[in-house]
């Protein structure tokens, strides 16, 4: 007996509906508020990093080796400055791209309920982000008015299936690097509590959106897989310009343009992006979201071998 398209849409929806309470039950039990669950005041140890030196940009390069011991976890506060900076703006795009999907939506729904349980998840991370470069002692890193016009415009593109696929492209990478050095000996604890909050609730946001993934490339039309397909390179360019940040080389007192050449040839660093990049990469390729013109970019952008 053969399904019709309303059957498989029925279906669908109700797996939809499944997923959604699952993830609502686990928000439930496990959510986290920084202003209770983040010890702000705690001293900070000045010979521990704020990122793990493996993470940063300028590890095991010439410029690495001549700096001291100080200097290096200076260049860490200032790199996990700049890292929470730019997640509280890309944050502020999902949650945009969220709330507009929403007003074509069923609002009874618990897949519109969750979306909104994330949203608020969200919103607690760009507290806890914006808490956190201060309490580093860092200045935040800002958008310029160009740079701010630019990213307006991610918003515009997120929907349908692509605005899943934005959303991986941004928590999976990040995600991957918090997991893997959460419990590095050398982190300052404030940034071990802020990473452990983050997988946490990003988990849940990862696998809501892996779901999506799935349940709307089966009724996207041949266009949109295609676009989606082509389009996803573009994170590649903006994942890769977001790594090296001169302003945080100029305040680091380091000459910027040596630091910029030296970060970009670091082989350490790249092969750290490719390994970041694989669960991704995989994903996108079952799902048949990856095609010639997408892989140039993420090749040429170093993370892909
Ligand atoms: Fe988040
Ligand atoms: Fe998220």
């Amino acid at each position: 007996m053969s399904l019709s398209t309303a059957d498989v849409q029925r279906d669908n929806t109700a797996v939809r509906e499944q997923a959604a309470e699952r993830l609502i039950d686990g928000s439930l039990r496990r959510s986290y508020d920084s202003s209770v669950d983040v010890d702000w005041d705690a001293p900070q140890d000045p010979d521990l990093f704020y990122v793990p030196p493996e993470t940063i940009s300028l590890y095991g390069t010439p410029l690495w080796e001549s700096m001291s011991h100080r200097e290096r976890v200076e260049l860490s506060r200032q790199e996990a400055a700049n890292t929470l900076s730019r997640a509280v703006w890309f944050e502020n795009t999902l949650n945009q791209g969220l709330l507009r999907a929403m007003l074509h939506q069923d609002p009874t729904s618990r897949n519109v309920h969750y979306a909104l349980t994330e949203l608020g998840d969200e919103t607690r991370h760009m507290i806890m982000f914006g808490r956190g470069v201060s309490a580093i002692g860092a200045l935040p890193y800002r958008l310029s008015t160009l740079e701010a016009m630019a990213v307006q415009l991610f918003p515009f593109f997120y929907r349908g299936l692509f605005l899943y696929v934005a959303a991986l492209c941004g928590e999976e990478l990040i995600d991957d690097m918090q997991r893997n050095y959460l419990h590095h000996p050398d982190l300052q604890p404030i940034m071990a509590q802020i990473m452990r909050i983050h997988v946490t609730e990003e988990a849940r946001h990862i696998r809501y959106a892996r779901e999506g993934v799935r349940r709307r490339v089966q009724r996207a039309s041949w266009w949109e897989r295609q676009f989606v397909a082509t389009a996803n390179g573009a994170a590649g360019f903006v994942l890769r310009r977001l790594t090296y940040d001169k302003k945080v080389y100029a305040r680091c007192g380091l000459d910027v343009n040596e630091a910029m050449r030296q970060a970009r040839a670091n082989e350490q660093v790249n092969a750290r992006r490719r390994e970041a990049f694989e669960s991704l990469y995989h994903f996108l390729d079952e799902n048949g979201l990856l095609n010639a013109v997408s892989r140039f970019p993420w090749r040429r952008f170093g993370f892909l071998g």
